[in-house]
């Protein structure tokens, strides 16, 4: 028996990277569950891995229609939602004194403003006991060079996943945030591709890291399942830091 028999949930960003690996786990613990991300050939190749109990829906989160085009899908195709995992984000660094206002608007927008209507337009959908979780940021919590803009927005995040859970608590709803440090994706890859990033990566794994390495998705996946599921019934309003560490020391 899977913990999450009879369950159904949305995972944005579930194409690649820390999303793809939660749509895994879930999927292996018997949930349905529907991925929503932009490139249609990326949520095509997920689907081929995750087989039958997967939907895809291709869309920009930081759209209001797109969103407002998922939620009439999910309705007409599932019909309902226990899960909801906001995870789709970016993250382009920058220096505090080079960003410019298109980047500082774009992690806004995607970070910020998506996670915050997902979230306010899925709760119609939602079945009590139901299960929200934020993907944050170990970045929320302290500074680290170029990352003055994603650090804010992910700090946002834990707010809000407090605000929710003072509304909607008592509604049968939870709210929590799962914060990952360094994990292994496109993304950690994209960061790390040129010599000066690389180095960036390696000197903090070393000495900000007390467990040396780089998480894989699997690691994530593990909080994530915890989270959505009734193992954490009387978790609400939490940040759950996966991060080897990083931002407990
Ligand atoms: N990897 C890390 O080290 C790390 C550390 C801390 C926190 N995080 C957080 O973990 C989450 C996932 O990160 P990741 O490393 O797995 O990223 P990733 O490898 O870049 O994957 C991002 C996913 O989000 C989707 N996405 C991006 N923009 C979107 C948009 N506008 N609308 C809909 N979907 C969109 C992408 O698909 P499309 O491009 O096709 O849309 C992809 O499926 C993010 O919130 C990130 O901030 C990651």
């Amino acid at each position: 028996m899977g913990k999450l028999d009879g369950k159904i949930a949305l995972i944005t960003g579930g194409s690649e990277g820390i999303g793809l690996g939660i749509a895994k786990r879930y999927v292996e613990e018997g949930a349905k569950i529907i991925i929503f991300a932009r490139n249609q050939g990326n949520i095509d190749a997920a689907l081929a891995e995750l087989g039958d109990n997967a939907l895809g829906f291709s869309g920009d989160a930081t759209n209001l229609g797109d969103l407002d085009k998922l939620f009439a899908f999910i309705k007409a195709e599932l019909g309902q939602l226990d899960i909801v995992v906001a995870n789709a984000g970016m993250a382009n660094g920058a220096p505090f004194l080079e960003m410019t206002e298109e980047q500082f608007d774009a992690h806004m927008n995607l970070n910020v403003k998506a996670v915050y209507f997902t979230l306010q337009k899925s709760v119609p959908l939602l079945r009590r006991p139901a299960s929200l979780i934020i993907i944050g940021s170990t970045s929320g919590s302290m500074g680290l060079a170029n990352t003055s803009v994603y650090g804010a927005t992910k700090a946002a995040m834990r707010s809000l996943a407090r605000n929710i859970t003072v509304e909607l608590a008592s509604d049968g709803i939870r709210c929590n945030v799962l914060s990952p440090g360094f994990t292994r994706t496109p993304l950690l890859e994209e960061l790390m591709s040129t010599p000066e990033g690389k180095k960036r990566f390696e000197d903090w794994v070393e000495h900000k890291v007390p467990m040396n390495r780089i998480a894989d998705v699997e690691e994530l996946a593990a909080g994530a399942l915890f989270l959505g599921s009734s193992e954490s019934s009387f978790v609400t309003g939490v940040e759950l830091h996966v991060d080897g560490g990083m931002a407990q020391i």
